[in-house]
């Protein structure tokens, strides 16, 4: 004979208040958490910055970005600077939001982002005696396996770059995602804008090499880089650069 206890009602009654307790517990951590998750997410952005840019050894990224990176917003078809805070530009939610961006037809998304913000956020660092130094633009395009996350950092003169780093991406280990590899990215250093990311034996300064093994990966990173320098997206910024506007 079951007692009281083992009655469906007593049992249903404890699963229930588990799982709101449990419920409870959850959004709560989640609701507390979300702060530390949003600055671990900035401080991993700044990071990135910082590497593309050049910056070795960084102990204290929020500082040495605070002192050493500008970070503004610009209207990506004028190239002019808008006033919107660079740290609180959420490309992804603007990129959904209609009012701010537009849809791209397929033939002209050769990234494969589908959306296209109307304003993006660019960052620089300049000198010791405040000439501009590195240009570092954020770039996301379509790899093998989903969009790849990165930055592309160029010279002052708005052409020849620095280098390339992907931080957030799909790709295989070992395949594509050596796109991570600093090996990789450094051979990017000293190349020059429009560049093709090609099959062995690049050689010219419009050229880089692509990675073996991973011909799909290096296609998508030489479109997402098309992309983002043309004038659907970075284009008019950096005609800019190139005139010494930033300078
Ligand atoms: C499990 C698996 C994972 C793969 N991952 C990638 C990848 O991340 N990127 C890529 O370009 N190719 C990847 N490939 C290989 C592609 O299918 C294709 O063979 C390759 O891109 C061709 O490059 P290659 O011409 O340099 O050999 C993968 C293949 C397999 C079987």
């Amino acid at each position: 004979m079951s007692s009281n206890n083992e009655s469906i009602g007593k049992t249903l009654g404890v699963v229930v208040g588990l799982c709101l307790v449990c419920a409870i517990v959850v959004s709560i951590a989640s609701v507390q958490l979300r702060p530390m998750q949003q600055a671990s997410k900035a401080k991993d952005i700044q990071s990135n910055i910082l590497t593309v840019a050049g910056f070795k050894d960084v102990k204290d990224v929020f500082a040495t970005f605070e002192a050493n990176v500008e970070s503004k917003v610009i209207n990506l078809e004028t190239g002019e600077f808008v006033d919107i805070d660079a740290n609180s530009f959420d490309f992804e939610k603007t990129k959904f939001d209609q009012k701010r961006s537009v849809k791209l037809a397929k033939a002209e998304d050769k990234a494969g982002v589908q959306r296209m913000t109307n304003n993006s956020p660019v960052y620089f660092t300049r000198d010791a005696q405040g000439q501009l130094e590195t240009i570092i633009l954020p770039i996301q395009g379509y790899g093998l396996w989903g969009i790849m996350y990165g930055f592309l950092a160029l010279e002052a003169d708005g052409e020849t770059i620095k280098s390339i780093n992907f931080y957030k991406h799909n790709e295989t280990p070992g395949l594509g995602g050596e796109i991570q590899n600093p090996r990789w990215n450094a051979l990017w250093n000293g190349k020059s804008l429009p560049i093709d990311v090609v099959k062995g034996g690049a050689n010219g300064e419009h050229k880089v090499d692509g990675l073996s093994g991973a011909t799909l990966t290096s296609n998508g990173v030489d479109n997402t880089v098309d992309f983002w320098t043309s004038d659907k997206a970075f284009g008019p910024f950096l005609a800019k650069v190139r005139k010494g506007a930033l300078n």
